[in-house]
């Protein structure tokens, strides 16, 4: 077949990735008006004043590309970051630039180490590159096992992802198991640091990845505008590293990978730095009265410190299923234990604790 011959052998039986349901199926199957999605981490709330007025208006300047090398948004980000503006990569998403990071180091063969579960762009983009996967399972408080991922790089280990905090579990590395760590990454592996929920963190004891990069060792420190900025339409996050790397995704990238409205958006929500204080705190809020009613529930649960709560159940499917029923959308992963619940505000906090409710109420023990 001609298709067998035309697309690189390495991608049969990949899947693309798939995104949770949308609104609209379950409005429909449920017979609810009111669907609340708490299954993509995004953030409840629309994206800040500042951010929206400056974004409107540029629209009717879009006849015209926009700024191929982002260089407002890359100054703005390296002044407040405190890094050269050589530094600073942009992407349409963090997610691109995992990939581009990928792109510009794995060879065919290469190893990739990451902790499993975690965030599934890591094996995506290892699939595309046709680089040979490590995976390394959380440990048992469902927490990266630092220990068994220093053990597991070899010679032909090229990247290392460390999902900090961690997607799906909420989970965080601690600084002093970091910093172990750290010493045992040897210095031509590259250590991608994800931190997509930073914004969130509240424990002390988070290690910054900033604080560690130095622009000389092959570290780079990956953000982004979708979750705390609520941004995720949008698409745009950002990455310090070393320059020699950004310099490499500059060749890789699409010429305008970051447009123009996306510039301006992301340029102004960093402005609000209130707000994002007056969203931490919420969320922290929020997520222990859900964790509360987990308890009160008998319902388990992973101590998180990002926007979402890895819920535990032995009945993943029905739960997932008896949640939709009552017209809220959490992430499944299949058959695994587990369900992704998103934060959300006040009043939906109280409305997801309603549904596990009656969830628990209809199911018996969950
Ligand atoms: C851990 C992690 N990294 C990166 C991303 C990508 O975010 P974006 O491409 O929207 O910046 C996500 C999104 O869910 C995530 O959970």
């Amino acid at each position: 077949m001609v298709w067998d011959r035309l697309i690189r052998e390495e991608l049969e039986g990949l899947v693309p990735y798939a995104p949770g349901l949308r609104v609209s199926q379950v409005r429909e199957r449920s017979g609810k008006a009111e669907i609340l999605k708490l299954s993509s981490n995004e953030h409840p709330s629309g994206p800040v004043p500042l951010a929206v007025e400056a974004m409107t208006a540029v629209l009717t300047r879009l006849n015209r590309y926009p700024d191929g090398g982002a260089v407002a948004l890359r100054r703005k980000l390296a002044d407040r970051l405190n890094v050269a503006f050589e530094q600073v990569a942009v992407g349409n998403g963090s997610n691109e630039l995992i990939r581009l990071l990928a792109q510009v180091v794995l060879r065919p063969g290469d190893e990739v180490v990451y902790a499993w579960p975690s965030f599934v762009v890591y094996p995506m983009v290892t699939n595309i590159l046709n680089a040979a996967h490590v995976r390394v399972p959380l440990d048992a408080a469902d927490a990266h096992d630092l220990e068994a991922m220093a053990d597991a790089i070899t010679d032909k280990t090229r990247i290392v992802f460390l999902c900090n905090p961690n997607n799906p579990t909420g989970s965080i590395v601690r600084r002093a198991a970091f910093e172990r760590f750290l010493d045992r990454v040897p210095e031509d592996v590259l250590l991608v640091i994800d931190e997509a929920y930073f914004e969130f963190v509240t424990d002390l004891e988070f290690p910054d990845g900033l604080h560690y990069f130095d622009g000389e060792r092959p570290l780079v420190v990956a953000r982004t505008f979708s979750k705390m900025y609520s941004l995720a339409g949008l698409r745009v996050g950002y990455a310090i590293a070393p320059e020699p790397i950004v310099r490499a995704v500059d060749t890789c990238r699409e010429p305008f990978n970051v447009n123009t409205v996306a510039q301006v958006g992301a340029y102004y929500a960093m402005d609000d730095t209130a707000e994002v204080v007056r969203r931490r705190d919420e969320n922290q809020e929020q997520r222990r009265l859900l964790c509360e009613a987990f308890d009160r529930l008998g319902v388990g649960w992973v101590p998180s410190e990002t926007n979402f709560v890895y819920a535990k159940t032995e009945r993943p499917v029905e739960v997932f299923q008896a949640l939709l029923e009552e017209g809220v959308i959490v992430r499944d992963f299949g058959n695994a234990p587990a369900l992704r619940v998103g934060i959300g505000t006040p009043p939906q906090t109280a409305r997801t604790i309603e549904a596990f409710e009656a969830v628990v109420a209809r199911l018996g023990s969950v």
